[in-house]
């Protein structure tokens, strides 16, 4: 079967001239993967490995220097296919949301960017993506400084799902949520991608939420890919030191936190 995403030969390399040096390790190696329809693959690595990289890659934030990106088994040629079937999910809702807008403007905004529905098909679809999510239709007339930070990454996933993608990015989607709302979300977010057969990319430090819902890793070191695997498979039996030490590390802050 065709895979939902095939990613071959992804690579990029920024010309900087800055003081600091070339590239200054803003660069991803060519890297190759393959995402199945409602298969989690989670990105793990140090900070500054190109984690978010290769987020902005996959989204079209960035643009590659080479490779090739397929959906389907068919290639994006248009900015605006891309932007529909691959949405992202940021880390900060500052970044995500605007302030100045109402929550149902921020969701009206891709709907009007990219489909033809009429303002009555806009409202319907808003109303029924805030349900999906667990809000309430009222919700639409709020601003963001209304709502809670778990509230308001509810109403980023909104943002992202409302124009019915087929692969969602999620790059550090729970680190400012306290641990109960951070695990509803976590929640929130299986159950939708099951219910929609989604493909989910999964960026995260908190390697527990990792082994809990990924289904495969990539793990990056410095812009390049050093394993990829089953979950349980590097969780159990890491083949490079760098992942080892990964690991190791996170279990020591979770032994030293219990
Ligand atoms: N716009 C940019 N221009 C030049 N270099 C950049 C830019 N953005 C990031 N970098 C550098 O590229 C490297 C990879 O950054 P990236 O943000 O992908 O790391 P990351 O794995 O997401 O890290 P973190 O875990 O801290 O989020 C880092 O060395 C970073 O300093
Ligand atoms: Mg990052």
């Amino acid at each position: 079967m065709t895979p939902l995403l095939t990613v071959s030969n992804l690579s990029y390399c920024k010309k900087d001239k800055s003081w600091f040096g070339k590239n200054a390790g803003f660069r991803l190696d060519p890297l190759s993967f393959e995402l199945k329809a409602g298969e989690t693959m989670a990105i793990m690595g140090e900070n500054g490995s190109g984690k978010s990289l290769l987020a902005k890659l996959l989204v079209g934030v960035e643009r590659p220097n080479a490779g090739e990106i397929l959906l389907n088994g068919e290639p994006l040629h248009h900015k605006r296919q891309r932007f529909q079937a691959i949405r992202m999910i940021f880390q900060h809702t500052k970044e995500s949301l605007n302030p100045a807008l109402t929550l149902g403007s921020l969701l009206e905004e891709p709907l009007i960017l990219n489909t033809e529905l009429d303002s009555r098909a806009r409202k319907r679809k808003i109303e029924e993506t805030l349900k999906l999510v667990g809000m309430l239709p009222e919700h639409q007339f709020f601003y963001r400084h209304m709502l809670s930070e778990g509230q308001r990454q509810r109403v980023a996933v909104a943002r992202a799902l409302i124009l019915n993608p087929q692969v969602l990015v999620a790059d550090e989607p729970f680190a400012a949520l306290d641990p109960s709302v951070r695990s509803q979300t976590v929640n929130l977010l299986m159950k939708l991608q099951r219910d929609l057969g989604l493909g989910f990319i999964f960026i995260s430090h908190n390697l527990g939420i990792v082994r809990h819902i990924s289904d495969r890793i990539l793990v990056l070191e410095e812009g390049k890919l050093v394993e990829s695997g089953k979950t349980d498979v590097i969780f159990n039996w890491p083949k490079s030191d760098y992942t080892q030490r990964l690991i190791h590390a996170y279990q020591a802050l979770i032994s030293r936190d219990a």
